[in-house]
Formats: C-alpha cells, structure tokens, sequence
C-alpha cells in the first residue's frame, strides 16, 4: 500500500513523523516523569501514533482507550459527539494525557476533556499528532503538537477515509477521484 494510485500527495513523510514523534515523546517524558498518566487514546484514529509514541516515551503509565464519532462516512464534522465506546479504566484523580490524531473543528476533544473532568480527572492533557487551526470551532490548548497543516483531508498514520488507508506509513492526500465513488 505504499505507493497506492488513489494517493495524490504525500503531506508528511513517514520518516518526518518518526522525527517528530520522537521529540514529542521527549517532552511528555520530560513533563509526566514521576507521574503516572492515565493516556488516554481516541479511536479509532490515534492508535498508530499512541503506539509510536508510548514506545518512544519512558514512563510509568497506564492506557485506555475511548471511541467516539463525529464524522460517520463525511469527510466533515456532524458537530454531534457520540461515545460508542468509554473508558474502562478510573480516571478520577488522573493525570491524563489525551492522545489524538487531528484536530478539525476542536468539538471532539472539547467534548472529552469535559466529559473527563466531569469524572474527576485532575488534569488533562492533550497530544495530536495533526491540527487544522483554519477549521477550528472551538478553541482547544494542545500541549504536544506535531504538525498544523492546511484544510485538506488527509489519511494513513491511522486515519480514514470510510475505513480505509488507515495503514499507510506516510500522511497522504487522496485524488479526488476516490471521494466520487
Ligand atoms: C476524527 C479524528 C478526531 C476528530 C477530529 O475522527 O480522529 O477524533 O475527527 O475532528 P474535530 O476536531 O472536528 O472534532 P473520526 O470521527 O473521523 O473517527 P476515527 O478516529 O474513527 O477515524
């Protein structure tokens, strides 16, 4: 998959994401070191970064997961937040550190930072590896940024487009072509 003909661009480069995932991990390692954070990753998009960046990081921590949609099929925000999928974990008293892919319109992390301090987080945190400042709705304080691009929809690293091209290695732009099936 990783030259597929339905990719137009690569955006970012698997070997420029590794770059700064390292040096993400570096100042999470740095920030939580005696800590313990409860990570906290958002499916389904984040999970290739979180793996990357958990093995990059030394630190005592536990992790759990969280899945919700807003997208559905679209390549925009519904602007409606559905959990389908909550914590198993406590998170009252936690340090939590919210692992994202992007963020769009901020409504998704807005909506689970709330929703974790309303279960008596006591701080949360948020790592993306993607923002779009252009598309943003709400405002959203990300303490770990990779990289701010620009309003296109992108996949691979973990993200979609109606599930696919989750795995391919590099951050990718689609031909438009894909999008008229
Ligand atoms: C994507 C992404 C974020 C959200 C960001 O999720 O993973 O969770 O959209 O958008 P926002 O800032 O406008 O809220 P999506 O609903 O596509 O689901 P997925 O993670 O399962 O691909």
């Amino acid at each position: 998959m990783k030259n597929c003909n339905e990719v137009k661009k690569v955006l970012i480069s698997a070997q420029e994401i590794q770059i700064k995932v390292e040096d993400l991990a570096k100042n999470v390692t740095r920030d939580y070191a005696g800590k313990r954070p409860l990570v906290v990753g958002v499916l389904k998009g984040a999970w290739i970064f979180l793996a990357d960046l958990l093995r990059k990081a030394e630190l005592d921590l536990d992790v759990d997961f969280i899945c919700v949609s807003s997208y559905g099929n679209r390549t925009y925000s519904s602007g409606k937040v559905d959990v389908l999928k909550d914590l198993t974990m406590e998170c009252r008293g936690r340090d939590v550190l919210l692992v994202e892919d992007i963020i769009d319109s901020g409504i998704t992390l807005s909506h689970i930072k709330e929703l974790l301090f309303f279960h008596g987080a006591k701080s949360v945190e948020i790592a993306a590896l993607l923002s779009k400042p252009s598309r943003r709705k709400v405002s959203i304080d990300v303490k770990y940024l990779g990289f701010e691009i620009p309003d296109e929809f992108v996949v691979g690293y973990g993200m979609d487009y109606q599930e696919r091209f989750r795995t391919l290695k590099d951050i990718c732009i689609l031909n438009e072509e894909v999008y008229k099936r």
